[in-house]
């Protein structure tokens, strides 16, 4: 029997792609870096399946070219990259990885929010320049992060393994969702507010909802306006959640003490207005980037792609 025909659009870790030239006739060669959209087009014409990432925007025109598509497995939980509506109407499944970065992206969130309150980048680099002169009661004060109020918009799985996090540090949690959760067990208590009243109360502020029109720039000039200009600013969900101009503008004039970001409204290209400024810390989107999790990520892809293939419900299908 000859293999299924499969688009990748990049190259995976090892582990992943051994299986996948196992068990698939691979369309194209993939990358490391993100295809061009004229080699994704032609990756997807004679595939049955497509495995793709955040970056390839998978829309009508693409999918237009791709007669014998079944099925797309994203390699991230946000799929803010594919056009739903125009996959559904061509009958298409759409899936993704959610819980198994789940864990990742709550640790690398809680990196930047420790990275910047305690000025580790600034740290690490006047050591590595040469230029400490030695230790200074006065040195690179940071703000406190016990006990202080941590506020979280968006309390999906990843939301909520931030909030857990924050009883090591003795934080009071304060949530914006569209629903209420669980209390958790161990002796925390979270605390469900408006989006304003959260603003306005957080030390800390981290961003967990997904991409969509209604939360596209969700935090803009007037948002910034509410929070302390004592508090942080976290985003390890999209870019685009955030209007960057108002935020290179709310810190230039001390409106807010700092933003840690891990994505961007222009992926890869940073806000001019963001390379400058000290009380920033940039990664570059690295929120599952560990071994084990893109290796689950890719697993997971593998079993929602062989499910269909096989004529048998994607475990992960988004609608
Ligand atoms: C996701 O999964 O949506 C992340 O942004 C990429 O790992």
């Amino acid at each position: 029997m000859p293999l299924p025909a499969l688009y990748l659009s990049r190259m995976l870790p090892p582990p992943v792609m051994t299986i996948l030239k196992d068990r698939f006739r691979l369309t194209g060669e993939p990358a490391a870096t993100p295809p061009a959209r004229g080699q994704i087009m032609e990756g997807l014409r004679e595939a049955q399946a497509a495995i793709c990432t955040l970056t390839e925007r998978i829309d009508r025109e693409v999918l237009d070219v791709a007669p014998h598509l079944r099925v797309i497995a994203n390699y991230a939980v946000g799929y803010d990259n594919i056009d739903l509506e125009a996959a559904k109407a061509k009958g298409i499944v759409v899936a993704n990885t959610p819980d198994v970065l789940t864990e990742a992206t709550a640790d690398l969130t809680w990196a930047l929010l420790l990275a910047l309150a305690r000025r580790v980048p600034e740290g690490h680099w006047l050591v590595q320049q040469g230029a400490w002169t030695g230790w200074e009661p006065t040195q690179l004060l940071g703000a406190e992060v016990s006990g202080k109020t941590l506020g979280i918009i968006g309390m999906g799985r990843i939301g909520q393994a931030v909030a857990r996090r924050a009883l090591g540090f003795n934080m009071p949690v304060l949530y914006s969702s569209h629903r209420a959760v669980g209390q958790p067990s161990q002796g925390q208590s979270w605390r469900r507010v408006s989006l304003e009243e959260l603003l306005s109360s957080s030390d800390f502020i981290s961003l967990h909802v997904p991409l969509t029109p209604e939360t596209h720039h969700l935090i803009g000039a007037n948002e910034l306006k509410l929070m302390r200009p004592t508090a942080y600013l976290i985003n390890t969900a999209r870019g685009p959640i955030i209007d960057e101009a108002a935020l290179v503008e709310a810190l230039r004039e001390g409106r807010l003490a700092g933003a840690g970001l891990d994505v961007y409204e222009q992926e890869p290209a940073l806000h001019a207005g963001l390379r400058s400024l000290t009380q920033v810390v940039t990664l570059p989107h690295l929120g599952s980037a560990t071994l084990g999790t893109r290796v689950r990520m890719g697993l997971v892809c593998i079993e929602n792609v062989q499910a269909v293939l096989e004529g048998r419900p994607a475990p992960n299908r988004l609608y």
